[in-house]
């Protein structure tokens, strides 16, 4: 079956997953990006790439970090960028997703962000646009349900070449709720095909894929030897909007095992890094001492979130 993200050339045109995105296109994305860190730091920020084109932000779910900094980034590349107050339009009043993306077309769009709390939405727009002949507007998935995050994923991956150069002799650890992360999903399937030789998830049984092993990741319920000799931490969110049931005896004794805390932490190599994809809840998952420490990268994952964004905007508008 065609992947379709890409077209014939084997080119970008949807960011929908970070699974089946060759090597090629996740190390050209993470290139472009660092081209673009630069530009953050100058004191004239904006380059020209998207002038002319109209970038619309979908969130039917809730966002502080994607949404901003899609926003930041669009702006930056100089594309008129509008973001759609969703509960003001009239996809309260029983419109459909697909008329919705019907009548943005007609405003001419260009490019949609688009998150949203049901698996595959942006999928769903993507066939849409091409059953219409439409092959010039692009879809980037800001988050879709429980199955993909793949800007995150990629500022991920940038953040940890960043810090760690090399992704050939690393051991990433993602701790937590994996089975409702769509976080998770995009960093595996990414740091996969980016070559890290060792994957682990920790956590307790409930809150594990049952395929984890399958794909070749080291599953550990004991957060301490999984911590052990771990090059990156990579904490997550419990995604309790996403579950069906208890499935958790209580938040503190959540924090007990799988929280990540200032002792747990030395389990780690002295200088791995710890990562997290917001919001963070500190006491739940993560110490304040550990989510403010000198190993925390957090905020700077946010930071590269603005090239990495422009970085896929950039490319999927054709600017190489
Ligand atoms: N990491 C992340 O997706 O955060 P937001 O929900 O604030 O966008």
């Amino acid at each position: 079956m065609p992947n379709p993200q890409l077209n014939a050339n084997g080119e970008l045109i949807h960011l929908l997953s970070t699974e089946g995105l060759p090597r090629e296109i996740l190390t050209h994305i993470l290139d472009t990006a660092a081209t673009f860190v630069g530009i953050t730091d100058r004191e004239v920020k904006k380059v020209p790439l998207l002038r002319g084109k109209s970038v619309f932000n979908l969130f039917f779910e809730n966002s502080t970090r994607t949404r901003t900094t899609f926003e930041i980034a669009a702006k930056r590349l100089s594309a008129d960028v509008l973001n759609l107050d969703i509960t003001r339009s009239s996809t309260s009043k029983g419109e459909t997703l697909l008329d919705t993306i019907d009548n943005l077309c007609s405003m001419h769009a260009d490019m949609f962000v688009v998150r949203h709390a049901t698996s595959g939405a942006p999928y769903l727009i993507a066939e849409h646009l091409k059953r219409m002949g439409k092959h010039d507007i692009h879809v980037v998935n800001a988050g879709d349900g429980r199955h993909a995050h793949p800007t995150q994923g990629l500022l991920d991956t940038y953040t940890i070449r960043h810090f760690k150069r090399d992704f050939s002799s690393l051991t990433v650890a993602i701790i937590g709720d994996i089975l409702h992360s769509r976080v998770a999903r995009s960093n595996i399937h990414a740091l996969k095909t980016l070559g890290v030789p060792e994957l682990r998830a920790i956590g307790p049984q409930t809150l594990l894929p049952t395929r984890l092993s399958q794909m070749g990741i080291r599953v550990f319920h004991d957060m301490r030897a999984g911590l052990k000799d771990c090059d990156v931490i990579i904490m997550l969110r419990l995604q309790n909007e996403r579950m069906n049931g208890a499935l958790l005896p209580s938040v503190g004794e959540y924090f007990k095992h799988y929280g990540l805390s200032p002792e747990k932490l030395i389990l780690a190599k002295p200088d791995a890094i710890v990562m997290h994809p917001g919001p963070i809840n500190r006491g739940v998952e993560i110490d304040s001492e550990v989510a403010d420490g000198s190993r925390s990268v957090i905020l700077n994952q946010v930071t590269f979130g603005i090239a990495v964004r422009m970085a896929v905007m950039s490319i999927l508008a054709g600017n190489g």
